[in-house]
């Protein structure tokens, strides 16, 4: 078994729901592999290889959020998503290798 299919095949279809909801995060968001493309270097910064249960944890806190004087947009947007979607994008970008360990 080589290090590249250390993921059993299910996962990585399970992941594929994670990735397409997460097409909507990296346009803030960067991904690992757009490092170097003019947009990955901004404040938001890339969740690549977060825990899982972080990343879980802050989209959950922002969802709590009320909508006035909260977060910039995070607390709005994230009420768009079922639990079980937050689940798969946070599961999906802790997959993710962190530009840390590369
Ligand atoms: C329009 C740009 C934008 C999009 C799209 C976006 N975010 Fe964010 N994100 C932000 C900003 C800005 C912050 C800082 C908090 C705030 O001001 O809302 C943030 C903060 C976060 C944080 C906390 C980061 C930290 O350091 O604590 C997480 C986790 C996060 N976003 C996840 C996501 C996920 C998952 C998605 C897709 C569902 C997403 N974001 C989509 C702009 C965005």
């Amino acid at each position: 078994m080589s290090v590249m299919s250390a993921m059993p095949a299910s996962a990585a279809q399970a992941n594929i729901a994670g990735m397409r909801l997460a097409a909507t995060c990296v346009n803030c968001h960067a991904f690992l592999a757009d490092a170097t493309s003019p947009v990955a270097d901004k404040a938001f910064g890339d969740l690549s290889g977060w825990p899982k249960q972080t990343i879980l944890d802050k989209l959950q806190a922002y969802r709590r959020m009320p909508n006035k004087g909260s977060a910039t947009v995070m607390h709005q947007l994230v009420k768009g998503y079922s639990e079980d979607e937050l689940l798969m994008i946070a599961d999906y970008f802790s997959s993710l290798p962190s530009p840390a360990k590369k």
